[in-house]
């Protein structure tokens, strides 16, 4: 093995990606192409483990691979495909399933949230999910995988079927063990009415999401509107323990003038939060609103789209298949 570095980071089909998805996962993408070879996988299959309807799976890929490009994700330097135009993900996920253990599965969390009350519904698929996401990396013999920190879990499994299959089918070193990248500062993006939830496309108001397509207009009404506090900005983070949506207002703020949060606060310190809103308005209004209208205007192409994940899946193909040659050697697989 070599130590080339591999980045791969998958991202589930979804319209309308929200602020949260820019600053959690988008942003660093593009950070990482500068340094590494990055593999950025729409993953449909994902996807159908709850219901989706056709036309709008077939929307919502299109959509994410359009703001994959409006971001900043060069598709000349980085790969961007959707998985099931690429059969070694279910191939490999197969293979995984039977490396995997029922016990490693039954400690997934997020499988029991999404699950719910009544997990005897819930399809094989959706308890299996961690294994397909395993084969996504390991497919690619990927070393670094940039997630949010509710993908921690998942990615430890990935790291325990990697070592497993290393060691039943005898070849120490043969799947490396990848490495997450969870962003430093814990800043996840909550929502703009409950600074305890995540942003969230699924939470019924659209007031608590800025969403890259918004307009100029909408971000602004929508930052007026957002929970904040009456007192004015304290002078220290302690203070904003108990201000969830104040925090989250801050630390959006920080996050796209690329300040740390202590900073951010003492220069604010003592104004009232209608003085950070007009900032962060104005901070988002230029940072968004372009993506947002390069979003649109690709969408207005869809063959282009299409002609850039098909290209996208022919040269991960190539990497998939002669991995997958060696993988169905080990397996003893003719
Ligand atoms: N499960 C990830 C999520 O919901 C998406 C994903 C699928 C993924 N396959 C992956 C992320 C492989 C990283 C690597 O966010």
């Amino acid at each position: 093995m070599g130590n080339k570095k591999l980045v791969f980071s998958g991202v589930q089909p979804t319209g309308n990606l929200h602020l949260g998805n820019y600053l959690g996962a988008l942003k660093n993408f593009v950070s990482l192409q500068k340094e590494m070879e990055c593999i950025y996988c729409v993953v449909d299959l994902h996807a159908i483990t709850t219901f989706q309807k056709p036309s709008e799976l077939l929307e919502n890929v299109l959509e994410t691979t359009a703001s994959f490009l409006a971001t900043g994700i060069n598709p000349n330097k980085s790969i961007i495909f959707n998985q099931s135009s690429v059969s070694g993900h279910a191939e490999l996920a197969w293979i995984l399933n039977c490396v995997s253990r029922i016990g490693w599965l039954n400690r997934m969390t997020q499988f029991k949230d999404k699950a719910g009350s009544d997990k005897e519904k819930a399809s094989v698929g959706l308890y299996i999910y961690p294994n397909l996401m395993a084969a996504d990396i390991l497919l690619y013999k990927a070393t670094h995988v940039p997630v949010g920190a509710d993908q921690k879990q998942h990615l430890e499994l990935s790291r325990d079927i990697a070592q497993k299959f290393n060691n039943d089918f005898n070849c120490q070193d043969f799947f490396p063990l990848p490495e997450p990248m969870i962003p430093r500062k814990i800043s996840r993006i909550m929502s703009l009415r409950d600074g305890t939830k995540k942003m969230s496309k699924s939470e019924e108001s659209s007031y608590s999401r800025i969403n890259l397509k918004d307009t100029a207009d909408e971000i602004s009404k929508k930052i007026k509107k957002a929970k904040s506090d009456s007192d004015p900005i304290p002078d220290n983070i302690k203070s904003l323990e108990k201000k969830p949506e104040a925090l989250n207002l801050l630390t959006i703020y920080s996050e796209l003038t690329q300040n740390n949060l202590e900073k951010v606060i003492s220069e604010l310190s003592g104004k009232e939060y209608s003085v950070l809103k007009t900032k962060l308005s104005d901070v988002l209004i230029s940072e968004i609103t372009p993506i947002g209208k390069e979003i649109k205007k690709l969408l207005d192409n869809k063959s282009h789209l299409k002609n850039i994940l098909r290209k996208g899946s022919e040269k991960a193909n190539i990497i998939a298949e002669e991995n997958l040659k060696n993988i169905r050697e080990k397996v003893g697989l003719i």
